[in-house]
């Protein structure tokens, strides 16, 4: 059953044995005691921390498990019901700390047949995931450690792929998923962080939707989400700004004005553009 992860170094597939995973030709990778595996290798990797760093996950953390984003957890569970198969395998393409991977895991397999995969290049990010996996008891969730542009899957495995904010590796992607499998992409809408932009910039402008058009994927569906939610403390404030692109680009006055703020109203919005693979490999 868990046969799909492809070895790095030769791409055969691997074969899990005791608490390894090998390839024919004996490349071995083990399975730490998190209960995750590392598929990245060293030349796959660009920075030092490679994918979020590990203060990014941990005020990450912090912050989905305040669930003001558990409004777009349950919307993706309830998608994904929509879309599932006798036995589904799911993949959560840099899953960060598995805010999402974990519960749509733990909601779906409760009444079906439902296979759980998460992959990201943090660390950090996959030993959280996998704590909380073996914390809640989860079966059937695979986490490993490794690169969008490089999967360590095979061939047409997933019925389902999840992208959550991150990175859009359009030929990988469809190499890996199956012919008419689905692909949804969660984007920030519109007016996403609207307020706490506000509190950063002079000009604030609104997101601009990305990629809608992709290559071997035709769009079938899509959903909004909209809400106000309330920070209540400056931590918060702090944590949700780590976790947005704008922590890379503002300016030290513009930190100071967020750090005097003990709470703040702002917009939170969603696009889920849902799509099915017709064509590619
Ligand atoms: C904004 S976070 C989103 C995480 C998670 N999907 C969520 O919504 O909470 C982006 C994630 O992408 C990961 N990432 C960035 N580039 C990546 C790559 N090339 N391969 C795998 N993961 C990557 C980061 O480590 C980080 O966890
Ligand atoms: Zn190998």
């Amino acid at each position: 059953m868990n046969e799909i992860y492809k070895c790095p170094v030769c791409n055969k597939g691997l074969h899990k044995d005791n608490n390894t995973y090998k390839c024919e030709l004996n490349h071995s990778y083990d399975i730490s005691k998190h209960g995750y595996i590392n598929l990245l290798l060293a030349n796959q990797i660009h920075s030092l921390f490679p994918g979020d760093r590990p203060e990014m996950i941990l005020a990450r953390k912090r912050f989905l498990h305040e669930n003001y984003y558990h409004v777009l957890r349950e919307k993706l569970v309830e998608v994904i019901k929509n879309y599932l198969s006798e036995v589904t395998v799911f993949c959560d393409l840099a899953c960060g700390e598995g805010y999402y991977t974990n519960y749509i895991h733990q909601e779906i397999s409760n009444n079906h047949s439902f296979i759980t995969y998460g992959i990201d290049l943090s660390k950090q990010g996959i030993i959280e995931a996998s704590k909380e996996a073996k914390r809640l008891k989860l079966n059937n969730v695979f986490y490993s450690i490794g690169n969008l542009m490089y999967l360590p899957f095979l061939d047409n495995s997933f019925d389902i792929m999840l992208n959550c904010f991150a990175p859009m590796v359009s030929d990988e992607f469809s190499r890996v998923l199956k012919e008419n499998g689905i692909y949804i992409r969660v984007l920030p809408g519109k007016n996403h962080l609207y307020e706490l932009k506000k509190v950063l910039y002079e000009n604030v402008l609104f997101n601009e939707p990305k990629e809608k058009d992709i290559t071997n994927f035709s769009l079938i569906e899509q959903i909004s989400i909209e809400k106000k939610v309330l920070l209540k403390n400056n931590q918060m404030i702090q944590d949700l700004f780590m976790m947005t692109p704008y922590y890379y680009k503002t300016s030290t006055e513009a930190i100071k004005n967020l750090n005097a703020l003990n709470e703040l109203e702002t917009t939170i919005a969603f696009e889920i553009l849902i799509y099915r693979k017709t064509g590619g490999k």
